[in-house]
């Protein structure tokens, strides 16, 4: 079966499926983009990811381009076209095709939607939680406005490439002062030794994870011990329990950094029961 895309209005195979090499997308990475896992064919947190992606599309001055009812029926359709059971959604929203000028085109010029489906391995993703992953850490290049889910990733792809010749699946991102930001492509938590939970507070410096926040509240309704803060990465290396959590991932324990063991180097109880409770808790659409 060949996968199909919706591009500005039109569902088309993958061979067909095109925009213009003068979209904005393509030129300044000039847009924002979202990712919804895909269970069982529904679609996982939907609300909250369109509520991220409003607040993206305003940051950067882009009117959405049609109702949340109907951007809610165009990722659906796509999921459904494509026969995706178990996998993501992905959705992209550029300012568009127009002569490459810096500044922003007419307004009345058309934004460029894109939404494809695919599915995804499920097996194989459990296998990878039950292993755990490796991960290594890396200074925190990109811009200020990391909060804003912009296709300009190249910091992102760069360690994340970094990670898979070091063996290892993530890169965490360290800010100035030796304190993990987040992930490559995930949210980054530690369980300390003494048994809480910690993650990054909200800023412009991290993408507000969906899957993030879904877990802040499991955790906060369950009375875990909790603390929103940076920790640095000798205190990863120090922690009995090291996880990500992103829409693709949901919650992946993490057993190395840097090469060394985290805890006693495999899945910890805390990860491991928020992956296998994470869909009671979470919206499916
Ligand atoms: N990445 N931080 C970064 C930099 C991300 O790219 C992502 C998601 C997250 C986690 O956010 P969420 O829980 O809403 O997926 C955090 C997606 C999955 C991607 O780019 O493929």
């Amino acid at each position: 079966m060949s996968r199909i895309a919706y591009v500005n209005g039109r569902y088309l195979p993958l061979s067909h499926a095109a925009v213009s090499i003068e979209d904005r997308g393509y030129q300044f990475a000039d847009g924002v983009y979202e990712v919804c896992e895909v269970r069982a064919g529904r679609l996982v947190d939907e609300r909250r990811h369109m509520a991220r992606l409003d607040r993206s599309l305003r940051e950067i001055h882009l009117a959405r381009p049609m109702s949340a009812k109907a951007l809610s029926a165009v990722l659906h359709e796509t999921v459904r076209r494509n026969r995706v059971y178990d996998g993501i959604v992905y959705l992209q929203i550029t300012r568009g095709v127009a002569r490459r000028d810096f500044a922003f085109p007419p307004a009345d010029t058309p934004v460029s939607v894109v939404v494809t489906a695919r599915g995804s391995d499920r097996a194989r993703l459990e296998q990878l939680a039950a292993d755990g992953i490796a991960v290594i850490t890396v200074p925190d290049s990109r811009w200020r406005r990391v909060d804003i889910k912009s296709v300009a990733l190249l910091p992102n792809v760069l360690a994340k490439q970094a990670a898979r010749e070091q063996g290892a699946r993530e890169a965490w991102l360290v800010d100035e002062a030796g304190r993990v930001t987040e992930g490559a492509s995930s949210n980054a938590w530690i369980v300390s030794r003494d048994g809480k939970l910690i993650t990054r507070s909200l800023g412009n410096d991290i993408l507000a994870g969906v899957t993030r926040s879904v877990v802040v509240d499991v955790v906060k309704a369950q009375g875990l011990a909790f603390e929103e803060r940076a920790f640095s990465v000798e205190e990863a290396y120090a922690a009995r329990e090291a996880f990500v959590t992103s829409a693709s991932q949901i919650v992946l324990p993490v057993v190395r950094i840097d090469g060394r063991p985290i805890g006693n180097g495999a899945p910890g109880l805390i990860a491991t029961a928020l992956r296998r409770d994470y869909h009671r808790h979470a919206e499916l659409s």
